[in-house]
């Protein structure tokens, strides 16, 4: 589906947004492994999320939307049911990996497929901590999916350092280990999204500036009520409209300010962008907050390396910013962008060329300079949600406007993006 975008006058109202997709994730994953009746408010709304829902149900888990809220009631250590057919992540990159380190630990034999984006991503990252945890997980010659994932193995806590920073790959060593009576230790380097030690209000370390994540049985989730805070990662995408478009004053109620995900609130407020942050509270370990965004001019800045991975899903939207900002825009240590539902940096790279940019593109990053020279673009989505939301908010903030290629890709972290766009633009 071809999306058209007409640039806007001005931004103006407030939204409430749903539940931050990272956070839902956990708080499904979490509520699914607890026995008896957890309670989940605000839950994002996206295939993603509905896909973690899919996998449990099939493995036993009873699911029941109630108000506005989801019900879980889970069966508690090693009851899930053994699935009658494959479990399907669908597009979601998390319900793949987080979930492979419960399976490894269940009594029986299990099977993950993904849609054509997800069987591109690298398991092994997965497959290798899991491997010296005792598992048996079995894929395609490229490390991708389908898993199968043998049960009934006898598997045992280690010390593992994650390689890369990436929170799917450290959360789903802890969750094999929360299966385990002896202690598992996860070390980070260069510390990625914290929500699942926080969640589970895990005993945290540090030695020699690593990260150390402690967690065994006794951490294992009990039945909770959880309140999921809008989606930092999804706001993102309004930042930048509300920020570059004129007499612009927009409020964002609510948002996940975790500080290992508010990378781009930073960034921004450095590149010149006026934004406040009001009312911030805390639930299950998270803090959240309104933000207050009003017109401002942007100058491209330096992006320092070590906020990458806390900006890491934001890295479109920011790129976007850095095209009406002032200055030359350039990323760097972002290699992991290349695995993400697509090849970011190449998928950038190539918008930013059919809008007339001079863009060098490196294994790691891309950079460019000079002047849009294409008045009428159509952007490609690359079936991704992150690209095809990024280039439709350029096209808000073009003079002529602009199409987007495959929009319904949106419909996997933010199906209401458009309804939202509409209550706030004028
Ligand atoms: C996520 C972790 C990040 C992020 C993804 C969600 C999570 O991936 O890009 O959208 O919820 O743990 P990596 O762990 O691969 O960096």
């Amino acid at each position: 589906m071809e999306q058209s975008f007409n640039k806007i006058n001005r931004v103006e109202g407030s939204l409430s947004l749903p539940g931050d997709k990272s956070i839902s994730h956990r708080s499904v994953i979490f509520s699914s492994m607890a026995k008896g009746e957890s309670v989940i408010h605000n839950l994002a709304n996206g295939e993603d999320v509905k896909s973690t829902i899919s996998c449990f149900s099939s493995m036993g888990v009873n699911f029941e939307n109630r108000d506005n809220t989801l019900i879980v009631k889970g069966p508690g250590l090693k009851n899930l049911k053994k699935p009658l057919s494959p479990l399907n992540a669908g597009n979601s990159g998390t319900t793949a990996r987080l979930i492979t380190g419960i399976l490894v630990n269940q009594d029986f034999d299990s099977d993950i497929i993904g849609d054509e984006s997800l069987s591109r991503r690298p398991m092994q990252r997965i497959i290798d901590p899991l491997t010296l945890m005792g598992a048996k997980i079995q894929a395609s010659p490229a490390g991708t999916l389908p898993l199968k994932i043998l049960g009934s193995r006898k598997i045992h806590a280690i010390e593992y350092e994650v390689p890369v920073a990436s929170a799917q790959v450290k959360s789903c060593v802890i969750l094999s280990g929360l299966h385990l009576n002896d202690e598992t230790k996860v070390i980070e380097k260069i510390s990625s999204r914290d929500h699942t030690e926080r969640m589970l209000g895990l005993k945290v370390s540090y030695e020699n500036g690593n990260k150390i994540i402690h967690t065994s049985k006794k951490d294992f989730p009990v039945a909770d009520e959880y309140f999921v805070p809008g989606d930092i990662s999804t706001a993102a995408f309004f930042l930048p409209l509300a920020l570059l478009t004129d007499n612009s004053e927009l409020l964002i109620k609510n948002v996940s300010l975790n500080e290992t995900r508010n990378g781009i609130i930073t960034i921004l407020k450095a590149m010149g962008g006026n934004i406040e942050t009001e009312n911030t509270k805390q639930n299950n370990g998270e803090i959240s907050g309104d933000l207050l965004i009003n017109t401002s001019k942007l100058q491209n800045i330096e992006i320092p390396s070590d906020i990458i991975p806390n900006i890491i899903d934001e890295i479109p939207i920011l790129t976007v910013a850095g095209i009406i900002a002032s200055g030359k825009f350039s990323i760097r240590n972002a290699k992991e962008l290349r695995g993400k539902e697509s090849d970011r940096i190449s998928a950038i790279c190539s918008n930013l060329k059919h809008l007339g940019l001079i863009v060098t593109e490196f294994e790691d990053g891309f950079e460019f300079d000079g002047d849009i020279t294409n008045p009428f673009p159509v952007f490609e989505s690359f079936e991704d949600h992150r690209i095809a939301m990024s280039f439709g908010i350029l096209s808000l903030l073009l003079p002529n406007g602009g199409k987007v290629d495959g929009f319904n890709s949106v419909a996997i972290s933010n199906p209401d993006f458009i309804k939202q766009l509409k209550t706030i633009s004028r």
